[in-house]
């Protein structure tokens, strides 16, 4: 979903106190895309071997527990996400309100319009008063104007080249930058020649949606998990590692 629908994580969403349910739709989507990450686990329309896939999630959310409503149930999810682990998953999902995801209470009221319009329709608003708050001392109704930048929360750690990512992450491992020579995976001297951004992007957050041929499946995507890639990587550091990688052009 991300690759198809952006070539890159947005900036930033902002997030007004008055917004409409169409409105908060459209930057809860942006939210969950960039500063939520929630697409490094979770998936749009493809079974999810890591997270549950969130196609028609908004459908499905009032039927997950008894007497809980969709905006009940959502919000749980939210913020208490080992409260309710849905069947067949581990319960490796951080909760939305606390670092490294920090959303805030506005946003994770976005989010919640959003997930509601995959499948239902968003009932919730910018006043709703949840049963959770991203701020014990912050109250349902949000400051007046509010930008969001991705780059905030993570700020620390978000200034490694896309060298030192790739060092990190052990790409290198598996991967030559400088000679077309094929290691466990495939040469990426040239990826930004043969893949546009969005594929690179895609490659990486899901290495098994796409396999290169000639290649094992299952190989980058179970390596980068056991590395805790996908709980340690940022909207800035996948930005900056894209950003490197459509560089290389073959020498
Ligand atoms: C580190 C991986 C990870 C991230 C990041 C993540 N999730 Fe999850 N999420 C999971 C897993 C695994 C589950 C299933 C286990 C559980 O219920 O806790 C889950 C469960 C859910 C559910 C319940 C799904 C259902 O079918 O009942 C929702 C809704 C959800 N996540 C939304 C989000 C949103 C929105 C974000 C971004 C703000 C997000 N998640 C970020 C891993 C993740
Ligand atoms: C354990 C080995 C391994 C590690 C570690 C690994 N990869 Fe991969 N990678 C592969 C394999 C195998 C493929 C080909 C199969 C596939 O597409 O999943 C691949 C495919 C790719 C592709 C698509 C290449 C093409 O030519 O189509 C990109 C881009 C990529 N990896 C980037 C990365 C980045 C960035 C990292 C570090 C964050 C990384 N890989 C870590 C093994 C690995």
């Amino acid at each position: 979903m991300v690759p198809q629908k952006e070539t890159h994580p947005p900036e930033s969403a902002e997030v007004r106190e008055n917004m409409s349910s169409a409105e908060m739709v459209v930057v809860g989507e942006k939210i969950s895309i960039g500063k939520g990450t929630c697409f490094l686990c979770h998936t749009m329309g493809s079974h999810g071997s890591r997270a549950p896939d969130l196609a028609g999630i908004g459908g499905r959310a009032a039927e997950r527990i008894e007497g809980y409503s969709d905006i009940d149930y959502l919000a749980e999810s939210l913020f208490e996400p080992g409260a309710y682990i849905v069947e067949g998953y581990n319960p490796i999902m951080t909760p939305a309100h606390k670092a490294p995801i920090s959303l805030t209470q506005p946003e994770v009221l976005a989010v919640i319009a959003y997930l509601q319009s995959l499948g239902g329709s968003p009932t919730v608003t910018m006043k709703t008063n949840l049963k959770y708050s991203a701020d014990p001392s912050a109250t349902a109704t949000p400051a007046p104007t509010l930008v969001v930048s991705n780059d905030e929360a993570s700020a620390s750690y978000d200034n490694l080249s896309g060298d030192e990512l790739f060092n990190k992450y052990a790409c290198m491992a598996c991967h030559s930058l400088t000679d077309p020579v094929q290691l466990l995976g495939p040469s990426l001297y040239d990826v930004g020649d043969r893949l546009s951004r969005a594929e690179i992007l895609e490659s990486i957050i899901d290495p098994d949606a796409v396999v290169t041929e000639g290649f094992v499946k299952g190989v980058m995507s179970a390596t980068l998990q056991g590395a805790g890639f996908d709980e340690d990587i940022t909207p800035q550091q996948l930005r900056t590692l894209v950003e490197f990688l459509s560089q290389k052009k073959g020498s």
